[in-house]
């Protein structure tokens, strides 16, 4: 035999020397979610180890993290029902708590990048990511109407201090109106990191629930994309692209392998990968169960997410993975 495979793989030392693909955690991104009150650390009983946290204690965690290496942060809010309406008044209103908090992240840590999200659901009473209207054939998420609220919000986040905007909304030309938009306030270095294939599956659960943002009715399948899907993907893509989108992501990730190669081998902007909250969840749970080596999985999964091509991932495990980086 003239070729033999196993040479490679005969010691730990050879087989570092021929690894193709490592993580670093340069590469993570760490969601982090932030609700009203002082004081406050609230667990997800769908996300062991994940919490919400009163921005007192926010600011704690995010300095834990800091510590352990992490530099990039997505942010989301837990908003009270009562703050919520049909047009996510909240979520431009630059004394509420997503902004201040936002604010006080970028005062005290200058140095990390902050990134927000850009949506209705969070602060809509009907639960959706576009405003909803009542219509002769049924309801309607209503497409055009939703940018010039996506638009706002982006700006203010951009004024709060964000350094990326991360619109996860998926109404269709929302990248090119919020680059506008950034671009006419003197927001030009304000990066936008594009939800591009978004796609309307199972394993956004424990997310809604951390966030109490699940639809009030219907689904989410007139803006999310069809899982069995790829071609669209392109056709995201190239529209983001074109809007001027810095970052283009995939999400879930992990279901979605190919689309995150699809989009690496199509297009030269870096790709994000978003590990979302069920796939953390299903990790967590065989874990504690005993089915699975929690540790082992997480980095396989994580890893294999860097093959498929994706530069960055937001992963919820991204402070376990920095812990273990410090051992
Ligand atoms: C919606 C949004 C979702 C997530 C982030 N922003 C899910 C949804 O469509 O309801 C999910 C993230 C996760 O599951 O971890 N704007």
């Amino acid at each position: 035999m003239l070729r033999r495979p196993r040479r490679n793989r005969k010691s730990p030392v050879i087989r570092d020397l021929v690894q193709e693909n490592s993580l670093s955690l340069n590469d993570l991104i760490y969601p982090m979610f932030v609700m009203e009150g002082e004081g406050v650390r609230s667990e997800i009983a769908s996300m062991p180890g994940v919490a919400r946290y009163s921005l007192d204690l926010l600011l704690e965690e995010m300095q834990e993290c800091v510590d352990l290496g992490l530099r990039t942060f997505a942010l989301f809010p837990n908003l009270p029902e009562s703050k919520k309406d049909k047009y996510a008044t909240e979520s431009h209103n630059p004394e509420g708590l997503y902004l201040q908090a936002v604010q006080a992240i970028k005062n005290r840590f200058p140095d990390i990048a902050l990134m927000t999200d850009v949506a209705m659901d969070p602060y809509s009473s009907d639960g959706h990511d576009g405003i909803v209207e009542e219509k002769p054939g049924g309801v309607e998420i209503v497409n055009d109407e939703t940018l010039v609220v996506l638009g706002k919000m982006a700006v203010a986040q951009a004024r709060a201090g964000a350094d990326i905007i991360g619109p996860s909304d998926m109404m269709d030309g929302r990248i090119g109106y919020i680059r506008e938009a950034l671009d006419k306030d003197g927001f030009t270095n304000v990066s936008i990191m594009a939800y591009t294939a978004k796609y309307a599956g199972a394993f956004y659960g424990p997310f809604r629930d951390a966030l109490d943002s699940a639809p009030r009715f219907g689904d989410k399948k007139t803006y999310q994309m069809n899982p069995a899907n790829s071609r669209e993907a392109l056709i995201e893509a190239e529209l983001d692209y074109a809007e001027g989108a810095d970052f283009l992501m995939v999400k879930p990730a992990l279901a979605y392998l190919d689309i995150i190669k699809l989009l690496n081998d199509n297009f030269d902007l870096p790709i994000a990968a978003y590990n979302v909250s069920g796939e953390y969840a299903m990790i967590k749970a065989a874990a504690a169960n005993g089915w699975l080596d929690g540790e082992r999985t997480m980095l396989e999964v994580l890893t294999a997410m860097k093959r498929a091509g994706a530069k960055i991932i937001l992963t919820y495990f991204a402070k376990e993975v920095a812990q273990l980086r410090k051992l």
